[in-house]
């Protein structure tokens, strides 16, 4: 997920400094447990609340597999697929590392997991939100390359100092955004899709605010990054986002 909150005064010469070991072999018995009690909950929860797009890339990626996914067996199958990979990180990464992996096609996962009791509350993403909840779409041809023009749009819009219209457009589409399939509003967005609160909140609470998506629309609306969101974006289609966004270059997103 990304993070605007991380300090930036020690920026990485790379963001390969931030890649570690995931150890899979140092996730205990219970760990993987958690994992699939928060696979069989969250499945059993979206059912057909997803976008059609996220659900075939749990079953591409073989995600309903037993235990915490290790990221080489993900990278066999994704890699091929879309060019991405997953890498392993100890936490979160600086806006800027993030946007340069994104760009590269790298998706950072949190090599932790939740415990038992925090199964509804996160500090920091962790390897179920950022595999149950992003990998997927990055199974989808359009999507994945849509999540690459993001990361050279945030590493352009960083470096001209207007990190927040990346940052924004990012949240309102890849982590929190909702979209129309077949008359129906689905969820979109990866922080809805791993969220037990917010998946149903999102499509179907009526205090809050719901708006046609466009990325003009998506750069000038601000984000929580600790709360439900008092506002989503609906796109016309997943198509559509991916639509919009790649038609998007950096000097047109720094004039937005
Ligand atoms: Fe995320």
């Amino acid at each position: 997920m990304l993070q605007e909150r991380i300090a930036k005064e020690q920026p990485a010469r790379s963001w390969s400094e931030y890649v570690v070991p995931q150890c899979w072999e140092a996730f205990t018995a219970e760990d993987h447990a958690v994992w699939d009690l928060l696979f069989a909950r969250q499945v059993e929860l979206l059912g057909s609340r997803v976008v059609s797009a996220f659900l075939d890339g749990i079953d591409l990626l073989k995600l309903s597999h037993p235990g915490v996914p290790d990221v080489e067996g993900l990278n066999a199958i994704l890699e091929p697929r879309t060019g991405w990979r997953t890498v392993a990180v100890p936490g979160l990464v600086p806006d800027e590392i993030f946007f340069a992996m994104l760009s590269e096609r790298v998706f950072p996962v949190g090599n932790f997991i939740r415990t038992r009791e925090q199964l509804d509350y996160l500090e920091a993403p962790d390897c179920f939100h950022d595999m149950f909840g992003h990998i997927p779409m990055l199974a989808h041809h359009d999507y994945a390359e849509m999540t690459r023009h993001i990361g050279e749009l945030g590493s352009a819009a960083i470096a001209a100092g207007e990190g927040h219209k990346a940052a924004r457009l990012y949240w309102h589409s890849v982590e929190f955004g909702l979209a129309m399939e077949h008359g129906e509003l689905k969820i979109l967005g990866a922080g809805l899709a791993s969220s037990f609160g917010e998946a149903h909140f999102s499509l179907e609470s009526e205090a809050l605010d719901r708006l046609p998506f466009s990325v003009e629309r998506a750069v000038n609306t601000p984000y929580k990054h600790d709360a439900f969101q008092p506002r989503y974006l609906v796109s016309q289609s997943l198509e559509t986002t991916v639509g919009e966004v790649m038609a998007l270059n950096p000097e047109q997103l720094l004039a937005l």
